[in-house]
């Protein structure tokens, strides 16, 4: 694996991933990895594949819970300049899949170009919310996407147009590839308008969630017709501890770790709270966060 000497000064290895969480949780990664320029990205993507190294990609890591023993492969992420740049373009907005969610949809917002209102609140990378279809009550961002470029896991660049693109709840047909960016369509209004609108959705989200605390935001996704949080929350959870892991006494949805817990803790609240759930109520709740 000689090519890893190439890029030496954008291959850490051994790299500690605790702090690049929101959880700050979990292991190293054996390799951690920040591409200067698209040509770097393809050249790692195509060599790990050739040597069968598992690559991931982290955003903000506001959706993953790192395991305690890490990661071992290479984890990519794209905060370099070549992938965090944001363009306007009349209604369309062009930017880099590294770039931050919140600060995007806050310029749109305040330039009056509606869309993106819904993300206020949602902490993440644009391509991490187009892979995951990031959204809420207000929205998904898969409504707004209208064409995605990314990297395969093979190396190759592929440009997908809006009607290659499937949205899901929480999900897309984009698999495991790297966002490199995307562009979205957004329409114009008054900025007095999208500027409320997104306030008002991100007062909604700090006064019912637990904002301040370590989380990764919701930790199951909600089983058809019903709310998750909700049944945990029937099921008589808040507060349910183990270790450093609780539920959240405001959110049932989320489980927030004190210092000192490890991601083992928060693994076996998550077992918990679906034994629990599925006993009493019969569903079985499917993960919404990534566990690496
Ligand atoms: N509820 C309870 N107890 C709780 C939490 C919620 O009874 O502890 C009830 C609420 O009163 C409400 C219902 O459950 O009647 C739904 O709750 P909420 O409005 O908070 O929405 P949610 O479905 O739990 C979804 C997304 C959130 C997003 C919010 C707001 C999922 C899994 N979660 O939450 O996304 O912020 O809507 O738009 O789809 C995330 O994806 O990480 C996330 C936090």
């Amino acid at each position: 694996m000689n090519w890893l000497n190439d890029f030496r000064d954008s291959i850490e290895p051994n790299a500690p991933l605790a702090d690049r969480t929101k959880y700050r949780l979990g292991g190293n990664a054996r390799w951690l990895a920040a591409p200067k320029s698209r040509q770097d990205l393809v050249r790692i993507v195509r060599q790990a594949a050739i040597d069968e190294i598992d690559v991931k990609t982290l955003g903000a890591g506001a959706n993953v819970l790192v395991r305690d023993d890490g990661f071992d492969g290479i984890v990519l992420r794209l905060d370099q300049p070549a992938f965090t740049s944001i363009r306007f373009d009349g209604e369309r907005v062009h930017a880099g899949g590294g770039a931050d969610l919140m600060g995007l949809a806050q310029q749109c917002a305040r330039r009056g170009l509606s869309g993106l209102e819904p993300m206020a609140g949602i902490p993440s990378t644009v391509g991490g919310a187009i892979r995951m279809n990031a959204g809420g009550r207000y929205g998904e961002i898969g409504n707004v996407v209208d064409e995605v470029c990314l990297v395969d896991r093979t190396g190759c660049a592929h440009r997908l147009a809006r009607t290659d693109l499937e949205f899901g709840y929480r999900s897309s047909n984009i698999g495991d590839g790297v966002i490199v960016s995307a562009c979205f369509a957004l329409h114009a209004c008054d900025p007095l308008r999208t500027v409320e609108t997104f306030k008002r959705i991100w007062a909604e989200k700090k006064a019912s969630q637990p904002m301040a605390e370590k989380s990764a935001g919701c930790v199951f996704k909600n089983p058809p017709a019903r709310s998750a949080g909700a049944l945990i929350d029937q099921a008589g959870l808040k507060g349910a501890a183990i270790g450093g892991a609780s539920v959240s006494t405001r959110h049932a949805n989320f489980i927030v770790a004190r210092p000192g817990a490890k991601s083992a803790d928060v693994l076996a609240v998550i077992d918990r709270v679906r034994e629990v759930v599925a006993d009493r109520f019969g569903v079985s709740l499917e993960l919404e966060i990534d566990v690496w």
